[in-house]
């Protein structure tokens, strides 16, 4: 089991190039078995939860080969359409899968993915909005066991919710469906319009993508294409805020700016200098950071739910008291009770969190809880005086490329240990 060893209060300042945004690419890994040819993945990042989606593709019968940070998979002899339990416990995200070994296969076989930490996470939007594309699927003995008896035939669909799963299941199911498709109160995240970039690369014909309206016309088939993924917007946030927190100097390059706006704005509120260029911000840190009056979670491009521990964590050492509300989803902040343990004062009252600032905060041993938690334990670790051990951080590797290369050559005094 490894450990991160952070000796704090070291001011971080330097430049850092964005990788791969992980919620982009693994929709467009399941997107690969949709196409009969060899697609080639640029800006794919190294984390877990890339290796997980890796395997089952494998497993399916895809050939898949890493060039440092290109994915080359080659789909043409897919022959498995389930999902074993093992890889399926893995991610529970592989449920972005079911549309696709659906509409390539016509069967798709797989374990209910279940809660994690941040909820019960349902997955009741993509199972119904797949049934009106003729997908019949069998839920009992907690799997979902689904055939077509003809194909895929598009159809008109109301999303309750705007999921970002769900949007991308279905855009991937109707990519080859026959017809058109027509997505209403779909999720508007950048993510959504990168799966469709790479599907109409690979001759689907997806538009509407970043709007709440996503239209999909059914081709016969998809062959492989080339694509680059976008950055990672929450890794950005999260990157800015260690030099934030310790008073520090970054310029972060490869980001796309619109991504990042209803973050950036925050960390001028908080007293950050700010400036944007092209494809990259540099940001100063002031010698304290003010307090954020209020954040409420929103979908995009609203404020984002994964750079809500981002900015608490930055908030704990700000002048003042900042109100934080998670509206997404239904248990985000098991981080708290770790913060805390390093000496942050913040209240907790069902969805909102008041932060008080406080001088400092101290070392101590920390668990990480969950992914983007994870990641505002080593955020407060940086900024904290004396040693902070982070324990279970399997958790962050699945969404951060190594972390803590990245933050040493910032300046930050971090190892990783297996202990
Ligand atoms: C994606 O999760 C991301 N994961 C999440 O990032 C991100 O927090 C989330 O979108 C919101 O932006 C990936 O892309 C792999 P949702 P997803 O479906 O698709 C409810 C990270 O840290 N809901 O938009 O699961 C759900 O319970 C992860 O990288 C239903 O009720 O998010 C939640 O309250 C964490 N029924 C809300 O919608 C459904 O069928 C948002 O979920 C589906 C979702």
């Amino acid at each position: 089991m490894s450990k991160l060893y952070i000796n704090g209060g070291k001011r971080l300042s330097g430049e850092v190039t964005v990788q791969g945004a992980k919620n982009s690419a693994l929709p467009i890994l399941a997107a690969t078995v949709l196409c009969d040819g060899e697609s080639v993945i640029h800006n794919c990042p190294k984390l877990s939860d890339v290796t997980a989606s890796v395997r089952i593709l494998e497993h399916l019968g895809c050939i898949c080969k890493r060039e440092g940070d290109t994915l080359i998979v080659d789909s043409r002899n897919i022959s498995c359409f389930d999902i074993p339990d093992s890889l399926m416990r893995e991610m529970r995200s592989s449920i972005v899968l079911l549309g696709a070994i659906s509409a390539r296969m016509g069967r798709a076989k797989l374990c209910s993915p279940g809660g994690c930490e941040l909820g019960p996470r349902p997955i009741d939007l993509h199972v119904s909005a797949l049934k009106k594309l003729g997908l019949i699927i069998d839920e009992s003995y907690g799997c979902l066991d689904c055939k077509t008896n003809d194909c895929l035939k598009g159809t008109e669909i109301h999303l309750a919710f705007p999921s970002v799963g769900a949007t991308e299941n279905i855009i991937l199911a109707a990519a080859t469906a026959k017809g058109r498709t027509v997505i209403h109160n779909a999720a508007r995240e950048p993510e959504i319009c990168d799966l469709q970039n790479f599907i109409n690369s690979a001759g689907g014909c997806v538009c509407g993508a970043g709007t709440g309206t996503v239209v999909i016309d059914g081709v016969s088939k998809l062959h492989g294409a080339e694509h680059t993924v976008i950055p990672d917007r929450i890794v950005a946030a999260t990157y800015l805020a260690a030099a934030a927190m310790t008073r520090g100097k970054i310029l972060l390059k490869n980001i796309e700016q619109p991504h990042l706006i209803s973050v950036l704005t925050y960390f001028s509120e908080m007293g950050c200098v700010l400036q944007v260029k092209n494809k990259s911000v540099l940001l100063e840190a002031p010698q304290k950071l003010s307090r954020f009056f209020e954040i409420q979670t929103m979908v995009y491009p609203g404020f984002p739910t994964d750079a809500g521990p981002i900015l608490v964590a930055m908030a704990t050492l700000s002048n003042g008291s900042s109100m934080f509300v998670e509206n997404i989803f239904e248990n985000r902040y098991n981080y708290v009770g770790e913060l805390r343990r390093l000496g942050a004062k913040i209240k907790l009252a069902d969805r909102v969190a008041v932060i008080d600032g406080v001088e400092r905060l101290s070392g101590a041993r920390v668990d990480s809880t969950d992914l983007r938690g994870g990641a505002a334990l080593v955020l407060a670790g940086l900024a904290a005086d004396g040693l902070t051990v982070v324990d279970k951080i399997h958790h962050i590797d699945r969404g951060y490329e190594n972390i803590e290369n990245v933050l040493t050559n910032l300046g930050a005094d971090i190892v990783r240990k297996e202990v």
